[in-house]
């Protein structure tokens, strides 16, 4: 089933003369991690606030083609409908905190008041989504008293809690450090696997490759590519997009090693290593 549907999505910015996003047109299937990436200035963050109706809802401009997630039109949706089947994490967890919150757990709690759920069905919900995101410890705790890292890890609890189908995550893992990144990932890659749909920006491209089942390349305001990670890794005109593959294929592309069948490139280092192995069999 399409769980997202966009065709000949156009937008401009107010007060600008070029398209952010020009006539982008593709399709995701339930359940799908999707990475996005290309350089800065791309597209990349216009494609999420379109995908959650930001555009064309909270910064106007000119709009043209559809989005359409899980049934819903995005341009003629309410925001309050929207952000009840697709959440979106930035990239700055300060931007997402309400800052009148006591607690993690409170500010959790904060999104699910309107939802008409039971208390009880309530605190499943923030208990479950805080200890996916490995913060429970910190429930009672004040939310600027967290670190960076459990800031965003309490942003992607709050969206989780609310259960929506389709999960949209700006550069989520800038603040976090390699192990809170891959705890990060592994996360999103457990609820992608019970079925949500994620959308996710990154610049680290050894998760990228490791954890979606396609990868889109933005380049202003285009799509390049979507495809499965080998075959985007794979290009050899990456570095026109700002975007560098994986250290792994890196080494196997200097190498030449490549899988026969299929004529790509390894994305992890288990890849790389098999097809080391039966290359000196
Ligand atoms: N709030 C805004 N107002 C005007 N132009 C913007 C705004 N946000 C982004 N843009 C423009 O839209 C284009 C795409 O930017 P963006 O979506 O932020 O790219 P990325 O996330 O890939 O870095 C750029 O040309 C950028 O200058
Ligand atoms: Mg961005």
């Amino acid at each position: 089933m399409k769980k997202i549907i966009v065709e000949n999505l156009k937008y401009r910015y107010p007060l600008t003369n070029e398209l952010a996003l020009k006539g982008i047109s593709f399709e995701v299937d339930k359940g799908e991690f999707i990475g996005i990436v290309g350089k800065n200035l791309s597209g990349k963050s216009t494609l999420c606030q379109a995908l959650v109706g930001l555009v064309p809802h909270f910064y106007k401009g000119a709009y043209g083609g559809s989005v359409i997630v899980d049934g819903l039109e995005v341009s003629q949706s309410e925001i309050s409908e929207l952000s009840q089947k697709v959440g979106i994490v930035f990239q700055n967890p300060f931007t997402q905190v309400t800052g009148s919150k006591l607690t993690v757990y409170e500010e959790i709690a904060f999104g699910l008041e309107n939802m008409g759920i039971s208390r009880e069905e309530m605190r499943e919900r923030i208990d479950h989504s805080l200890k996916l995101l490995d913060i429970y410890k910190f429930k009672d705790r004040n939310p600027f008293d967290l670190s960076g890292g459990q800031m965003q890890r309490m942003a992607i609890a709050s969206i989780i809690a609310m259960k929506p189908e389709i999960i949209v995550l700006d550069e989520p893992t800038s603040q976090l450090d390699p192990q809170g990144s891959e705890e990060v990932f592994k996360a999103i890659q457990n609820l992608s696997k019970e079925g949500m749909t994620v959308i996710m920006v990154e610049h680290k491209m050894e998760k990228i490759a490791k954890y979606s089942d396609r990868v889109m390349l933005l380049n202003h305001g285009e799509i390049v590519d979507f495809d499965i990670p080998e075959k985007i890794f794979s290009r050899g005109d990456l570095g026109d997009y700002g975007v560098t593959a994986p250290a792994f294929t890196k080494i196997c592309k200097g190498l030449g090693i490549k899988n026969k069948i299929t004529g790509l490139y390894p994305i992890t280092i288990d890849e790389a290593y098999d097809l080391v192995v039966s290359y000196n069999e």
